[in-house]
């Protein structure tokens, strides 16, 4: 069988191979320092040795998934710790596929594009729920869509590409309606620490079994290279995930969750709040170059993602590499998430050179 591999590296490569100078606004890999207890968590575990260099529990270390269990509120058996949020994804979504309760898998459009890769691959069937222009969910909608044979709900908030953030109500309903249509919600919450709204509702604040979140300190705390994610399952769903995580896995990585369980413990919410502050000030100054180019845009209330339309100059494949060799600003193409932004373009504000980038911009379409 064949799968369709994400096109991020592909484009990535594009615009390394660029004979220009290129700001690259394509990958989520952020560029501010992780928080210094990751460094001497790594220091201090180079230190250990013998027992400590072996296999951790599959499901992860104890004390980092308790860490974890207290700060989301919720029991430590039901946390499995992952390889980033991605396994945390695959693992809910077959999970909730293995329940019997039907394939088809409701995601919205615009996508994450990782998603209906992994639907593809557990052999779901993706169907695409609309989202409001500024990237809000209706969970009328989505109930209006959900059959018999959905299993499966997944949402995104903050949500990669559209910057929208979903409140406390809406994630109510959408777990209602998966209530409703015995099917189950999943939750990636992996961009949660960037909250611009105040908006922002774990679908953990919800008690139901029907509810599956999944998260990770890759870009929490800007280590998107250490693999260390997780899910929090309800009971019914856990040990199909542990299960699964330990054939594909056998374990993860005990160094990289040594060092995250003491940054997790030690970093204090000045660390969060710096990076939050640093990606509001790339917005403002993304935002007013966008305003000169004449493109249409929606400010993210979440997240570090902006989508802009230019005027004539619909967000394809070829634009795109156009705007890399032309304006020396490589952003990824919204046909690559969906088709309800196929016009649009994406821009990842994860480079200090944010401003740099929104002159290009305006001087390229001006
Ligand atoms: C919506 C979303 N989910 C999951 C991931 C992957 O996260 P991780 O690096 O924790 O696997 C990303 C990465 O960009 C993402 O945008």
């Amino acid at each position: 069988m064949e799968y369709e591999k994400p096109l991020f590296f592909h484009l990535m490569e594009y615009a390394r191979g660029a004979e220009g100078d290129v700001i690259d606004m394509v990958s989520g890999d952020p560029d501010w320092d992780a928080p210094p207890e990751i460094g001497a968590g790594l220091r201090e575990f180079s230190r250990l040795g013998g027992a400590q260099f072996q296999y951790p529990p599959s499901e992860g270390l104890l004390e980092l998934r308790e860490e974890i269990a207290v700060r989301e509120g919720v029991n430590t058996e039901n946390v499995v710790v992952t390889n980033g949020t991605g396994e945390a994804n695959y693992l809910a979504m077959a999970a909730a596929l293995d329940r019997g309760a039907g394939s088809e898998v409701l995601l919205t459009d615009p996508v994450y594009p990782y998603y209906p890769g992994k639907v593809d691959l557990l052999g779901g069937e993706s169907q695409y729920v609309p989202v409001d222009d500024e990237g809000g969910i209706d969970p009328e909608v989505v109930r209006e869509r959900a059959s018999e044979e959905t299993s499966l709900i997944v949402v995104n908030t903050p949500n990669n590409p559209t910057g929208a953030v979903y409140d406390a109500d809406t994630m109510a309903e959408l777990v209602d309606v998966a209530e409703e249509r015995d099917a189950i919600v999943l939750s990636d919450e992996v961009y949660s620490e960037f909250d611009f709204s105040n908006t922002f509702a774990s679908a953990l604040s919800i008690d139901s079994e029907h509810r599956i979140v999944t998260n990770a300190v890759s870009k929490s705390m800007a280590i998107t290279g250490f693999r260390v994610g997780y899910g929090v399952f309800p009971d019914e769903l856990v040990e199909n995930a542990k299960t699964r995580h330990m054939l594909v896995n056998v374990a993860g990585s005990r160094p990289a969750q040594y060092a995250v369980c003491r940054a997790l413990r030690n970093t204090n919410p000045e660390y969060y709040e710096a990076t939050r502050k640093l990606l509001a000030d790339r917005i403002d100054a993304f935002a007013d170059g966008l305003r000169r180019a004449g493109a249409e845009f929606v400010r993210p209330a979440g997240g570090f993602y902006v989508l802009a339309r230019f005027p004539d100059f619909p967000g394809t494949m070829a634009n795109t590499k156009r705007l890399i060799d032309e304006a020396g600003v490589a952003g990824t193409p919204g046909e690559l998430f969906g088709t309800a932004r196929a016009d649009w373009m994406r821009f990842a504000l994860v480079t200090p050179e944010v401003e740099d980038a929104a002159r290009r911009l305006a001087t390229f379409f001006e």
